[in-house]
């Protein structure tokens, strides 16, 4: 279990998970406010063998790690297999995840209850700002592929990759 092992601990950490392909502006929203409620917190970057993203998990890793450098305490790392077990290895309590709309809370709910269930690990849910409650990587993606405007969506370097990606495939 995650909670008595790190009762002892004085740095509070917390871990927002996602497979980030891109990041989004979103994503960084959360983040940023994962950054002021915690002393570190590990963006985890799911590895997905079975699915192919536009960009590779090393590409994310490096847009993200370039997005939040001003924070100052995030740390970006790759994963695969349970996100639980990327807990327990780094003494991480909590998993902060967004919720953009009532939508998304069915399954959010089912991860939170499973995770806790497996290790004791807590989610904490933080509602999206508004800007913000109908974006997707995916509907980035598909915007952008077909021309539209996502430069409000997106970090300037993420949109900069994008065009590129998309401009060569
Ligand atoms: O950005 P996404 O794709 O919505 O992120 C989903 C993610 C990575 C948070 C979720 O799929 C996950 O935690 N995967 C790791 C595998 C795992 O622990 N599965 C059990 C969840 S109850």
């Amino acid at each position: 279990m995650i909670g008595p092992e790190s009762e002892g601990s004085q740095v509070r950490r917390a871990v927002c998970p996602g497979s980030f392909d891109p990041i989004t502006n979103g994503h960084l929203d959360i983040i940023s406010r994962a950054s002021r409620l915690y002393d570190e917190v590990y963006v985890a970057v799911m590895i997905n063998k079975s699915k192919k993203g536009l960009f590779e998990v090393d590409e994310r890793l490096d847009l993200i790690r370039e997005v939040t450098a001003e924070y100052g305490n995030v740390r970006i790392e790759a994963f695969h297999g349970l996100l639980v077990d990327f807990c327990k290895e780094r003494d991480i309590p909590a998993i902060v995840k967004g919720l953009r709309a009532v939508s998304d809370f069915d399954y959010e709910l089912q991860m939170a209850q499973m995770n806790n269930g497996l290790s004791g690990v807590e989610t904490l849910f933080v509602p999206t700002n508004p800007t913000y409650s109908f974006l997707s990587s995916s509907l980035v993606k598909e915007v952008a592929t077909w021309g539209g405007d996502v430069s409000h969506l997106v970090p300037p370097v993420v949109l900069e990759a994008l065009n590129k990606r998309l401009r060569h495939s």
